[in-house]
């Protein structure tokens, strides 16, 4: 698909309409995603009422529902936080960094047969304003702020959206489900009972 108009977004509120466009269609470029989440120039005023940290993990903040086409949150990591190796559910993933930096690993997925440590592709640091993106046919991945003096925040968008992935064991690649919930949704703290089982993403 060609792309035929750049969209530069001057805001977040910005983005997330040009965003709603693009998602009304039923194919999208994923090029054309990242493009546009990467030419939003990070401005943390625009952001800062969703960026709610927790002392001992990530958390997932929701930002917008994308008219039930994706979810858009932000993923605030004290530091030292991260993820545990996961997959995506068959949706898209585009993440981009608000601030600071995020180290990201890249695994293949476990083969049945074999029960040894999982097999490293690649890894890299996200700076900001950077979009990476994923999806289950590339592989599997583990996020991590490695920083001990900064806390970094960055922007996802899942598409479809979805509430449980799997999470696999480094070591000897078994997996598990997990379901994932919100640490708040539209700058509100989400009630604790819906967090406890908060995992990753
Ligand atoms: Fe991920």
């Amino acid at each position: 698909m060609e792309q035929t108009e750049v969209m530069k977004p001057e805001t977040l509120n910005d983005l997330i309409n040009i965003l709603h466009k693009l998602f009304e269609a039923d194919e999208i470029n994923v090029e054309e995603v990242q493009d546009i989440m990467e030419s939003y120039e990070s401005k943390p005023e625009e952001w800062m009422k969703y960026a709610k940290f927790d002392q001992f993990r990530y958390t997932r903040n929701l930002v917008d529902e994308g008219n039930g086409k994706f979810n858009l949150m932000l993923l605030c990591w004290g530091e030292g936080h991260g993820s545990s190796i996961h997959d995506h559910t068959d949706s898209h993933c585009f993440m981009k960094l608000l601030q600071g930096q995020l180290k990201e690993t890249l695994f293949e997925w476990p083969d049945h047969k074999s029960h040894g440590a999982m097999v490293q592709k690649s890894q890299r640091i996200l700076q900001e304003n950077q979009c990476a993106y994923i999806n289950d046919s590339i592989g599997l991945h583990r996020v991590e702020n490695v920083s001990h003096t900064e806390c970094a925040v960055s922007l996802h968008l899942y598409s479809p959206p979805f509430q449980q992935c799997q999470t696999f064991d480094q070591r000897t690649g078994h997996k598990n489900t997990v379901k994932m919930t919100f640490w708040s949704k539209f700058g509100a703290r989400t009630p604790f009972e819906a967090t406890v089982s908060q995992e990753n993403n």
